[in-house]
């Protein structure tokens, strides 16, 4: 109890980032001579120039290590501080043990729970808000939030309307319960009937049918449709996020978006009325690293030097489910 009487309140604060990308470049160049397209294309429509792969036998959580090693030294935590980690990831090492749990003996945090978030794009959003539920409680007071990917792995090389769009790669938040103002709201939706507009139809459950024509273990997308639909989505979170915290478009500092297209970073930013000096955008050096790309920018934005402490960030995705989500926060 403080001395008023009141419960104090408890927030989560960003004690330390990290990020990760494989050595491997994939420039639009490269591309153009696998598949009929061109650096021009790709970079009027998407804003991407280039692509990170994963190595031959580099996995999902082999990028998560080496992102978390880095938040985890910004933080200055020792990995046997940590209460929980969650995982972001639409394509984890295995079916199981989850790559959260892979992660955890790897760091040597043995003991702390630690679990997967599939929300595709919007996977580092959903596990963030988990994670800063679990700290409002009182449930953990140190908590690793990555966000990792090798999208690559589900990519059909010989498509040219989805192979442009994506890559690898990880980004980690340290996250600390902190008296201190950090995460203010995260708002998460969900719209299951759109599933078959952006998917990957096979998997356990369902079978694996890697020999049937047409369907295989790769990304499927109705790509103008899932431009539009997410335009609209995140317009809404935003607004939602704004009303929720009773602030004006003018109060956020930084827009930190999900780095899927910059012509749908353009639209949201031009919804909240930001010049795009205030928006982050790293999808022109690694594509849409799905789960790993809002920490990405987060890291980049923050080791930069452009954001800095105090200052307010709108952090959103959207993605396959469909899914969507924002996370409103003082750094
Ligand atoms: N290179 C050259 N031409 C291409 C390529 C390519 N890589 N891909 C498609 N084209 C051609 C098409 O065949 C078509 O040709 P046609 O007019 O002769 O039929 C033409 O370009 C236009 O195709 P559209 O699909 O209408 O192009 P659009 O302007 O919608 O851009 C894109 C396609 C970039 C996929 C866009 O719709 C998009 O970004 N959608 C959002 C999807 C997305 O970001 N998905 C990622 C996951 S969800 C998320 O993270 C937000």
């Amino acid at each position: 109890m403080s001395e008023s009487g009141s419960i104090p309140r408890v927030y989560s604060r960003i004690a330390g980032t990290g990020s990760y990308l494989p050595a491997k470049v994939l420039t639009n160049d490269d591309l153009s001579k696998i598949v009929d397209t061109s650096d021009e294309w790709i970079a009027a429509r998407t804003g991407i120039r280039q692509r990170h792969i994963a190595a031959d036998g580099e996995t999902t959580g082999d990028l998560a290590y080496h992102a978390a090693v880095r938040a985890l030294q910004s933080a200055g935590v020792e990995p046997d501080e940590l209460d929980l980690i969650v995982l972001g990831t639409t394509t984890p090492d295995l079916v199981f043990p989850s790559t959260a749990c892979l992660l955890q003996h790897r760091l040597g945090a043995n003991g702390c729970g630690a679990f997967d978030v599939n929300a595709a794009c919007s996977g580092f959003l959903y596990a963030i808000s988990v994670a800063d539920k679990f700290i409002r409680t009182g449930d953990a007071r140190t908590v690793l939030v990555v966000g990792s990917e090798t999208l690559t792995r589900m990519v059909d090389w010989s498509e040219r309307t989805t192979c442009v769009l994506f890559g690898d790669g990880a980004g980690a938040v340290v996250l600390k319960a902190d008296a201190e103002t950090g995460i203010l709201s995260t708002h998460l939706h969900a719209d299951g009937a759109k599933k078959e507009l952006l998917w990957n139809p096979v998997g356990v459950s369902v079978g694996f049918k890697e020999n049937e024509k047409n369907v295989g273990v790769r990304i499927q997308m109705a790509g103008s449709d899932v431009f539009k639909y997410a335009v609209k989505a995140l317009d809404s979170v935003v607004e939602e996020t704004l009303e929720a915290n009773g602030l004006d478009r003018h109060d956020i500092d930084w827009l930190i978006p999900h780095q899927a297209n910059l012509r749908i970073i353009e639209a949201t930013a031009k919804r909240l009325d930001m010049p795009m000096e205030r928006v982050i955008v790293t999808v022109d050096k690694h594509g849409n690293t799905s789960s790993g790309s809002v920490p990405l920018a987060l890291d980049h934005a923050i080791r930069s030097g452009q954001v800095q402490r105090g200052q307010l960030l709108l952090l959103e995705a959207f993605g396959g489910g469909f899914t969507w989500g924002s996370a409103l926060l003082r750094y």
